[in-house]
């Protein structure tokens, strides 16, 4: 058992961010949240906890890192969108890498040396098999995967050179909202498939399936749906392990189970209690048959379980977050 840690959340007003620093308190850890909130939301944070600072401040998040002492860095701060990132790639490049680097500059002036870094499944791109191992090929396919997979490139070179410990963790496809915090995905604008499905069922205009011409079962994408209150104790179990002298690793966080676009699109619909409105529109550019998780390496590890694997119980979490929000 770890004692108390203090933890630096960056993007800690965002979904993932918010929600894992909510499990890192009630873990016992102290946590202090950098977010800018160009993307996150203030209501997210407790207003004591927040530093409203840009990543690429290295200034103010050592002069934040020094105030006190830290035993470890959670790294959110980045922006997720890969249809944004194709389109503005230097954006990427800038927050995502050039923010990293910002942070870490910043952790080395200041000697904490223990990161828990999200990381993404779009680190393989395309890749040749499924379920994927962290042994496949990091071939990314967009500005998005790029960015991230050159902060876990760094990261190698920095546990040499600076014994900073880090464990990456490759998400698939974070949903759903977390019960006890009470909160939930809210992206602008939202391209995420599960908010979008509810948005269709609360406005009555159709969502649209990116293809049905798939070489899958019904011919629609597959993924892995991994719940945000199982990704976040992920994260408390990678810390921890850390702060007990874990090495450098990189580990997925799946369920190890794939799901395709028609079977979400049922699951919303029995989490709503009524169907949701589609069509069937053309492929989207850049996406995979089917990207699934083995997170054998995870489990062995950490020790870790996803105790919500269940479709449609994710989707009623997302829809109970959802009507919430829109009253
Ligand atoms: N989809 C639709 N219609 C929509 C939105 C999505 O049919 O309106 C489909 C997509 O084509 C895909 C699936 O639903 O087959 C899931 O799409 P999402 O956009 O929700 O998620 P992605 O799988 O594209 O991407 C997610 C994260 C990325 C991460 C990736 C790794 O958003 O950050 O998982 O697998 F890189």
């Amino acid at each position: 058992m770890n004692k108390m840690a203090r933890i630096l959340v960056t993007g800690g007003a965002g979904y993932i961010g918010s929600i894992c620093a909510y499990h890192l308190l009630q873990a016992g850890h102290d946590v202090v949240v950098v977010d800018d909130l160009s993307r996150g939301h203030r209501h997210n944070v407790a207003p004591e906890r927040l530093r409203q600072v840009n990543i690429l401040d290295t200034g103010k998040l050592t002069e934040i890192l020094a105030a006190q002492p830290f035993d470890a860095v959670m790294h959110f701060a980045a922006y997720i969108a890969v249809g944004e990132s194709v389109e503005s790639p230097e954006l990427y490049f800038a927050n995502n890498v050039g923010g990293a680097v910002s942070l870490f500059r910043a952790m080395r002036e200041s000697g904490v040396s223990r990161l828990v870094f999200s990381s993404t499944a779009a680190v393989y791109g395309h890749p040749s098999r499924s379920p994927i191992t962290e042994a496949e090929p990091i071939a990314p396919v967009n500005p998005y995967g790029e960015s991230k997979a050159a902060v876990e490139r760094m990261l190698g070179w920095l546990d040499r050179a600076s014994n900073l410990r880090s464990v990456s963790l490759r998400y698939f496809n974070a949903c759903g909202a977390d019960a006890d915090s009470g909160l939930g995905e809210q992206h602008d604008p939202e391209t995420h498939l599960i908010p979008l499905l509810l948005r269709a069922v609360h406005t009555g205009k159709p969502a649209t399936l990116f293809g049905d011409d798939y070489p899958t079962a019904d011919g629609t994408c597959i993924r892995d749906y991994i719940h945000v209150t199982d990704l976040a104790r992920a994260h408390v179990l990678a810390l921890e392990y850390l702060l007990d002298g874990g090495a450098t690793v990189s580990l997925n966080v799946g369920t190890g189970r794939g799901h395709s676009v028609r079977e979400v699109v049922e699951a919303a619909g029995e989490a709503c209690g009524r169907p949701v409105p589609y069509n069937i529109g053309p492929r989207r550019a850049g996406d995979s048959p089917e990207l699934v998780a083995d997170p054998a390496r995870l489990k062995s590890l950490l020790g870790w379980q996803p105790r919500c694997t269940d479709l449609r119980e994710i989707a009623s979490s997302a829809w109970e977050f959802f009507t919430r929000r829109a009253k």
